[in-house]
Formats: C-alpha cells, structure tokens, sequence
C-alpha cells in the first residue's frame, strides 16, 4: 500500500488517505470535531462529523492528548481555509498511544524550560522549520561542490594538535600516545587532500572550547571547508560569493513555506547576489572609526564591530587582509605588505557577524616553519604537514563556512542554540 504524507495531500484529492501521526491540537464546535494532525511533514487538519464515522470513533476524540499518535483515514477536499491548503473528512482514527500530560502547550514558554525539553521542542512549528531550513543549506552546500567537481574529504575529530589556537582546544587522554585533541577545524587535512585532488570540501563537526557565552557561539558546531590548490586570495572569494549566492538561492526556492513560518523578511535574503563588497580591514578600522568607535589598528574585531561594519552594506562583507597577528598561523603574509595576511571573513548582513573565514595559505617550507615556531606549536605534530611544502607545494586557498550561524542568519533568528538540533554550549550538556 501506498504510503501518504501530509505534504503530498494536493495529489490525492477526492480519494482517500491513510495518515501516521501525531495530534497537534483539537477543538470542536456543535457536532463537528477538528484533529489537526502532524506527521512530520505537515500539519493536516482533519474534520470528524458524527454520522460519518462509528460511534466509537467519535467519542475517541475525548480521550485524545496532545501529541497522541494515531493513524487516521479520511478522503482528501480542497479547502482554502484549511492549513496547508486542503482538508481530511476522517472516516476512521485508530488510536496508538494515548500521550501523557503534554509539558510544552502553545502558550509561551521560558528558553531554559524549551531548551531542556528540546526532544521534544523539536516537533513545534518553527523549530520544525529552522531544522528543513538547515536541512536544505546543507543540501544545497552539497550539490554546490558536487556540481564543480569537488571531491569530499572527510576529516579526523581526534588530532594531535591545535589548528586555530590552542585556547580553545578540548582535550582528552589517548591510550599510550598522551593528548589528543578535538579538532576544531579540518582544513590542515583538506589541504593534503587539495595537494592530492586538486579540489576537495571537508565537512564535519567542529569543537571550540568557547568560554564565550554569546548569541554566535556553540562549543560544538559544523563546518564546511572547501580547499583549492593553485587558487589564490582573489580567487577564494570568488568562490565563496558564488557558494553563498547559492545557498541563500536554494533556500528562497525551496524553502519559502518555512521561511513563511520564520516570518522571515525575505527581500533582505534576496539582495545576497554577487559582487559582494570588499573591504581591506584597514578600510573597515576607517567604518568604525567613522561611527565613532576607538579602535586601535592590529586589534580583532568583536561582535559589536562586526555589526556596525556589516550595517554600512545591504548583502554579505568580505573584509580582507587582516593584521598577522590576530590570524592563523598557516596564513600566507601579503608580499606587498607582510604586517597582514591574505586573509579574508565573510560578514553576513543585518548583524549576524562572521559567518566564512579563510585564506590563502604559506606555502612556503622556510615561512611556515618559522609561522609554527612563532605559535609556539609543537613542531614534530607538523611535520605531516610540512611535508605538502616539501613534495610540490603550490599556492592554494579556502574557506570554512559555519553551518550554524548561516542557519542563524537565512532563518533571522536571535540565538544560535536554535539552529542545530542538539545545542553544546559552555553552559549546556543536555539532553
Ligand atoms: O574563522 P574560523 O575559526 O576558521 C577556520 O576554522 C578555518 N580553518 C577555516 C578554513 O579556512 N578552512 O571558523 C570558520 C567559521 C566561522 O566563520 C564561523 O562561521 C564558524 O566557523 N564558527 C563558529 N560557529 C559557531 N560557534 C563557534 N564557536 C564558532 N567558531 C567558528
Ligand atoms: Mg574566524
């Protein structure tokens, strides 16, 4: 037998479905009974009408909860004033569990009681939506290197060393090899992996130990980082307005039902079309002094600074050329001015903060020693990695877009605890 969800209902008007489901609400008025029914899919609502069903079906609607599962059977209408568009005359409702005292109802709740509930937060309407949006961000990620060519790697999470600073590392005992480390990010891996294909994308789970309690930070995250041997800074921004032109495409095209939900103001979405700004960060330092922020040249910005940067601009940023110091150590130095690095943040609009940083990389042997001693990195966990600038080190390039603050930024939502299913943060664990 056929399977029918609710999103499918439009195929089957005039004959007759089977939903699995899960009650969302309930009302009546006279002698007519409304089940609106989630599956999963969608919200259905159904109407039971006394002389249509047995008895024994209509007085079952009593004893339904809210979230009780069930199987119903009706015949599918177009009916406008119905959610979604059409509407179930229920001939049968077979019962499979009554629910017990359901502890999220539609009146508001506090974040840390939603947040501790989040299994079950997860079946409400908007987080509903924030997940197929995420969902189709990632998909369209996907499709985007797959279409041009890209192979994926995929990344180890215990490693032997930082990558992006050694304040932030978790870290934990390794059999008889001492430390490993959580990684923060797989780009050392993906740029072996762009020395042996020429283009790769790692896509994984990331962790920061982040003592830093803010809307933008999860001690858990994904990430996405594509690496490209033989591009350069200019070519990895070029790619990375491409890739974001389209996401945010993908998510308009087929996820307007849920960016519906989102109240989300999708005219500012639709402004995200390449060329994107650019700026130097000395040109950037000039925007907030402009706005009269006292900013010192060589410092990183803050949340705040990013904010008052990304609102002089209706699309995505891409500020370039940070200072050496406030960046990774595998950063190339510009050759025209080695106080910065050929570095590049993509800033997403209407305050959403750094949502893409990348670079070029030093690909030369001497330089990148020199970079590791200067970090005071342990050199013998490097010397895999030195090895792509002994055996035919060319240029390259790449990026790391963080999943969860894109999903922050296309869904327009107020904290990123809400974008991923399961939230780490420094302060939460569970469920
Ligand atoms: O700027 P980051 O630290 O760059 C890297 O890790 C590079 N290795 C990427 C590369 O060039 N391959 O992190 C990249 C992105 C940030 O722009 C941000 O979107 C996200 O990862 N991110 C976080 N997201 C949520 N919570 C955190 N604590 C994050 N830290 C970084
Ligand atoms: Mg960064």
């Amino acid at each position: 037998m056929t399977k029918h969800y609710i999103e499918d209902l439009s195929k089957y008007v005039g004959e007759e479905v089977e939903i699995k489901g899960w009650l969302y609400n309930k009302r009546s008025s006279g002698k007519i009974r409304f089940v609106i029914l989630r599956d999963g899919t969608g919200l259905a609502q159904c109407v039971i009408v006394k002389n249509n069903v047995t008895e024994e079906v209509f007085n079952s609607f009593d004893t339904l909860t809210q979230e009780s599962s069930l199987i119903l059977k009706g015949k599918v209408r177009k009916e406008d004033r119905a959610p979604g568009g059409y509407e179930i005359e229920t001939t049968d409702i077979r019962i499979v569990h009554i629910a017990s005292e359901y502890p999220i109802t539609p009146k508001e709740h506090g974040i840390e009681f939603l947040s501790d509930l989040r299994h079950l937060w997860l079946r409400s309407a908007k987080q509903h939506a924030i997940m197929r949006v995420r969902h189709e961000i990632i998909r369209s990620i996907r499709e985007f290197f797959d279409n041009r060519g890209f192979t994926l790697m995929d990344a180890p999470i215990f490693t032997p060393a930082a990558c992006e600073g050694t304040s932030t590392l978790f870290e934990t005992e390794y059999f008889d090899l001492g430390k490993a480390y959580l990684t923060q990010s797989g780009q050392l891996y993906g740029e072996a992996g762009a020395m042996a294909f020429g283009k790769i994308y790692v896509f994984g789970p990331t962790f920061r130990a982040e003592k830093s309690k803010t809307r933008r930070h999860l001690t858990e995250f994904w990430m996405v980082e594509p690496e490209v041997a033989w591009n350069d800074l200019n070519d990895n921004m070029e790619l990375a307005e491409d890739f974001l032109e389209h996401i945010v495409t993908s998510v308009l095209k087929n996820r307007s039902n849920e960016l519906k939900v989102l109240e989300r103001n999708t005219e500012k979405l639709e402004k995200v079309k390449k060329p994107f700004p650019r700026v130097a960060y000395t040109e950037a330092v000039e925007i907030l002094k402009k706005n009269g922020v006292d900013f010192q040249w060589g410092n990183d910005f803050g949340g705040t600074d990013e904010t008052i940067i990304s609102s002089q601009f209706d699309r995505p940023v891409i500020v370039h050329r940070y200072p050496t110091e406030v960046k990774a150590f595998y950063m190339k130095r510009d050759p025209e001015n080695p106080k910065v690095a050929l570095a590049m943040d993509i800033l997403a609009p209407e305050g959403y903060g750094e949502i893409v940083g990348g670079s070029q990389r030093e690909d030369d042997y001497d330089a990148l020693v020199h970079r590791i001693k200067e970090h005071n990195l342990p050199m013998e966990a490097f010397e895999w990695f030195l090895d792509l600038r002994r055996y035919g080190s060319v240029p390259h390039a790449g990026f790391g877009l963080g999943i969860e603050r894109t999903v922050s930024w296309i869904c327009g939502l107020e904290h990123i605890r809400e974008t991923i299913p399961f939230p780490r943060m420094i302060y939460r664990l569970t469920p």
